[in-house]
């Protein structure tokens, strides 16, 4: 064991350090600098067929369903075509509706979740086109999808899904500038984002070397019991899994909140007992996520923020600054942190890092 761990604590760490490799491994062969898209052969989708899309819908569980969002957002962004996402579990219980016009993608690290499946299968009998986005080639989700795109994050051992997650965000990028370079992104825009996706792994090299930085922050708030992870648009499902990975690693209990929704009731929460991590993207948004870190300080609430901008001196009592990429690549880069913060706190109270209670790597049941 000691020797697959090479040298980490827990398959947790190592698979938040893989993340550099994992998502190299993603991009390549798929970029293609030329026609400044994405080339995804298994989507097994030409042109025509691409374009014939009117909707897209992405369905996930847990982490995957956060990560979808993110999909969904992109597909918005770079295709100008309608897209959400919904948890698979929910999906299988309700009586969907089923559009032959939308591209349905079905995305799972390990492709054996029983909700995901069930929903591909519901999906499939009412002629629904569907695609599946899994990290474990032959799977129960990639046989049953047949098509579509593998994550090629490797190999994930921790309960705690990072590099898989990581990598989603990475290939719904992908997927996205396929859909958008059949439409209407530009080819300078659509060069804009390859560019932007081959540096990633640089990128998140620089993050992890912020490693000592993030620990001295985490071991500031250990000890709370309840945190607000806040994010608006691009970084709400930023802010929805970084909550997700603090409740399953370290049981405390985090809740994620859509900036604007704050004053609508869970700002009467806000005390100097409930630490907020507020995730601030550079982009055309910065001044109202300002707005709400003033917000919650004002009310007396501890704030960290996540950025990757300059910030007023003294905005919050704790920045994780991570470099800059272009603005609809965000969520991917701030999601690491949040990993690192979860990962940090969760060790500082002894938890178990790769086995939470209760839990399990796959969920194979209902
Ligand atoms: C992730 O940290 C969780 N353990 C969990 O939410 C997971 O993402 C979910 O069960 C879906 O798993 P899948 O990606 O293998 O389908």
């Amino acid at each position: 064991e000691d020797y697959q761990l090479g040298g980490f604590d827990s398959y947790l760490l190592k698979e938040i350090n893989e993340q550099p490799d994992a998502v190299r491994r993603a991009l390549l062969g798929r970029l293609d600098e030329r026609f400044a898209t994405a080339h995804l052969g298994g989507l097994d989708l030409d042109p025509t067929e691409l374009r014939s899309f009117r909707r897209v819908k992405f369905l996930g569980c847990g982490s995957a369903y956060y990560a979808a969002q993110v999909g969904a957002n992109l597909v918005e962004e770079f295709a100008r075509i309608p897209a959400d996402a919904e948890a698979a579990s929910e999906f299988r219980y309700r009586n969907p509706v089923i559009e032959t016009d939308t591209l349905y993608v079905a995305v799972s690290q390990s492709g054996e979740t029983s909700d995901t499946l069930s929903a591909i299968r519901e999906l499939k009998r009412k002629g629904g086109r569907v695609i599946g986005i899994v990290n474990v080639t032959g799977s129960a989700i990639a046989r049953e999808c047949g098509r579509g795109m593998l994550l090629h994050a490797g190999p994930e051992v921790s309960v705690a899904s990072t590099k898989a997650v990581t990598n989603m965000g990475v290939s719904f990028a992908m997927l996205a500038l396929a859909l958008g370079r059949v439409r209407d992104l530009s080819v300078a825009n659509g060069k804009r984002i390859v560019d932007a996706l081959a540096k990633l792994p640089s990128l998140l090299m620089e993050i992890l070397k912020l490693d000592a930085e993030i620990a001295e922050i985490a071991g500031r708030y250990a000890d709370a019991e309840h945190m607000f992870y806040i994010g608006r648009v691009r970084a709400w499902p930023v802010a929805r899994e970084g909550a997700q990975k603090l409740k399953e690693i370290s049981y405390i209990h985090a809740e994620a909140y859509q900036a604007a929704e704050l004053k609508h009731g869970p700002l009467a929460l806000i005390d100097a007992t409930m630490p907020s991590v507020v995730i601030v993207p550079g982009d055309d948004l910065v001044t109202k996520n300002i707005g709400t870190v003033e917000q919650i300080k004002a009310r007396g609430g501890p704030v960290i923020v996540v950025t990757n901008t300059d910030l007023p001196e003294n905005l919050a009592d704790a920045v994780i600054r991570v470099p800059a990429c272009e603005p609809e690549l965000d969520p991917i880069l701030l999601g690491v942190p949040l990993q690192m913060f979860a990962y940090h706190v969760a060790r500082k109270l002894g938890r178990d890092l790769d086995k939470p209670r209760n839990l399990a790597k796959s969920v194979t049941v209902e």
